[in-house]
């Protein structure tokens, strides 16, 4: 059932693990992460980029995905939030289409845009009781940039900042830069635990780690010890998606019914998300 994300991450906070969330773009992903959920009795957040909205429809992949929740989620908390939204607008679309967590990412902006920005967005979707995740630092995406130039330092969360921000805005939950990156970005070879440490103990609200689809076990672990409650994973669930469809059509191209090569894609997508649920320690939480 859709339920609070405050409420959500707070008690994995509380209780030591992480939650992880998702992301969707289509009716079979968003079914594959929900069941592999209830399979797992285990709290779990769908989340849609604007650039999803943008290939399905907005209200189109919205709708589908609330159903989705509605009809397969039984009693398992669920949340749906809008990833990476970079301004208020579409901010505001994603609560009006009922999601109930939206990230505002101003991680590009100055620091004072980042907390205006922030603070604007955190004001709108408190009052219709929407919980808010903000981003400071930057987790870099291939492409952004330049490998020749590369200083980790200047791309990872400062403690210090990361306090203001959260008390100047109110914000709920802050997306943190500890050597992390998007898809198959490199990282840096070991995250910054001490200042994951540092961040923790000056913000006290759940922090989450954006680019987990290659994090191990062992540095998992350590991020959760560390003060992640909430795990952003999409390139793995990508791979799981189209590596099945890849597979299916090969070998079986002499199937022309869609239905059966799309629903080995969306139980793909179920053991990857059984997998990582398992990793993140958010089994039989519910
Ligand atoms: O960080 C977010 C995603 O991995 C990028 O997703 O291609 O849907 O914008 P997108
Ligand atoms: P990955 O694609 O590296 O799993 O990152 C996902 C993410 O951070 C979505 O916001
Ligand atoms: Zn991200």
């Amino acid at each position: 059932m859709l339920s609070d994300v405050k409420e959500i991450l707070l008690r994995a906070q509380k209780g030591g693990y992480a939650v992880g969330a998702f992301n969707v773009s289509n009716m079979e992903i968003a079914q594959g992460v929900v069941m592999a959920a209830v399979e797992k009795r285990s709290p779990v957040i769908l989340q849609i980029t604007e650039s999803a909205m943008k290939y399905a429809g907005a209200k189109e992949i919205a709708e589908i995905v609330k159903v989705v929740i509605e009809q397969r989620s039984e009693d398992i908390p669920v949340g749906l939030n809008l990833d990476h939204g970079k301004g208020f607008e579409i901010a505001k679309k994603a609560i009006e289409l009922g999601f109930n967590e939206v990230m505002i990412d101003g991680s590009r902006l100055s620091f004072v845009e980042n907390i205006n920005l922030t603070k604007l967005v955190v004001d709108f979707a408190h009052k219709a009781k929407i919980a808010v995740q903000a981003e400071l630092g930057i987790v870099p995406y291939l492409g952004e940039i330049d490998l020749s130039d590369l200083d980790w330092n200047k791309l990872m969360t400062d403690p210090i900042k990361a306090k203001e921000l959260v008390e100047k805005t109110r914000v709920d939950f802050l997306a943190v830069a500890i050597g992390n990156s998007h898809g198959f970005f490199q990282e840096l070879d070991e995250a910054d635990w001490e200042r994951l440490e540092q961040i923790k103990n000056l913000v006290k609200i759940p922090l989450v780690l954006h680019g987990a689809s290659d994090w191990s076990r062992e540095k998992i672990t350590k991020a959760i010890k560390g003060g992640i409650c909430c795990f952003n994973v999409d390139t793995d669930i990508r791979l799981a998606f189209v590596h099945e469809l890849h597979r299916a059509t090969d070998e079986k191209c002499f199937i022309t019914d869609p239905r059966k090569i799309m629903g080995l894609a969306r139980d793909s997508v179920k053991r990857k998300v059984i997998e990582k649920i398992n990793l993140f320690g958010g089994a039989n939480k519910v």
